[in-house]
């Protein structure tokens, strides 16, 4: 029998900046919700102004943990320290695994326009903490988008939905990772694996999860269960629904440093400034 998922706590986003400047609202990682096992980080970046995204994210590190960016609107160009390069359109997905780490930039390739998208924090294992960095960069037309009902959207970028597969593979933590767009009025029953972590981000108008009412940039939290009613009873509305397997152990973090314990935390800063995760300028 299937056990309908309930709305456990709502968030609202806190505004801060990041980066050289960046405006975003942080929603995991704020005072009110340090992390949400195994997500560890959940910024939603929008804006018209350049002036709000245009100094971008230069040099930085990262260790311990995955980093998935979704653009929505906009080109991001990404480089880091080993050779690695790539282009963040419209739609596109860049899901990295920092592993034992790596120093990269991400900086805005635009000067006008709206640039607006996700950067989620996932966790790892300790088993997998210090796995070599990996890249998936999955192009736009790789995310499959399918309608479940008339004048619906769903893009299916990690995980699985109406026997449609998300092109990420990322085994640790078995994550869903959805858009979906819903027209005024409809109404749309979501499978999410049961003992997985999961939440809603509404990001375009007004949805209800599971009955209750949320609002424009506000998360909601879900409990346990295998299914999840999202709906647009007054508006379309437009959210991320995202899950993944719980880890379950020590979290120590330390900027963009996340190990399970303190002397790891300071053998990646010593790492880091010995030059073991190669040159400091990408
Ligand atoms: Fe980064």
């Amino acid at each position: 029998m299937s056990q309908p998922r309930r709305v456990t706590r709502l968030v609202r986003g806190m505004p801060t900046s990041d980066g050289a400047g960046v405006r975003l609202t942080r929603v995991i990682g704020i005072p009110e919700l340090r992390n949400l096992d195994p997500f560890l980080m959940l910024d939603h970046f929008g804006s018209e102004q350049a002036a709000d995204y245009i100094a971008g994210f230069p040099n930085h590190p990262h260790r311990g943990f995955e980093t998935v960016t979704y653009m929505l609107e906009g080109r991001m160009r990404h480089r880091d320290n080993q050779g690695n390069e790539g282009l963040l359109t419209s739609g596109s997905v860049q899901w990295m695994t920092a592993g034992r780490g790596l120093i990269h930039s991400e900086m805005p390739e635009q000067e006008e326009g709206r640039m607006s998208g996700f950067q989620l924090w996932i966790n790892l294992p300790a088993r997998d903490k210090m796995t070599a960095p990996r890249y998936q960069d999955i192009a736009p037309e790789r995310i499959p988008e399918f309608e479940p009902l008339a004048g619906a959207k769903v893009r299916v970028l990690a995980g699985e939905f109406a026997s449609v597969k998300g092109p990420v593979d990322a085994a640790a933590t078995s994550p869903l990772y959805l858009d979906i767009a819903l027209p005024a009025g409809a109404s749309l029953s979501v499978p999410v694996p049961s003992g997985h972590t999961a939440f809603a981000y509404v990001f375009e108008g007004k949805a209800a999860l599971a009955g209750q009412p949320v609002s424009t940039d506000v998360m909601a939290l879900l409990s346990e269960g295998d299914t999840v009613e999202v709906a647009a009873p007054e508006s379309a509305a437009r959210l991320i629904l995202v899950a993944g397997r719980p880890l379950r152990e020590p979290i120590v973090q330390h900027g963009p440093f996340v190990m399970n314990h303190a002397h790891e935390i300071h053998q990646a800063i010593a790492d880091y400034q010995a030059g073991k995760f190669g040159p400091l300028q990408v």
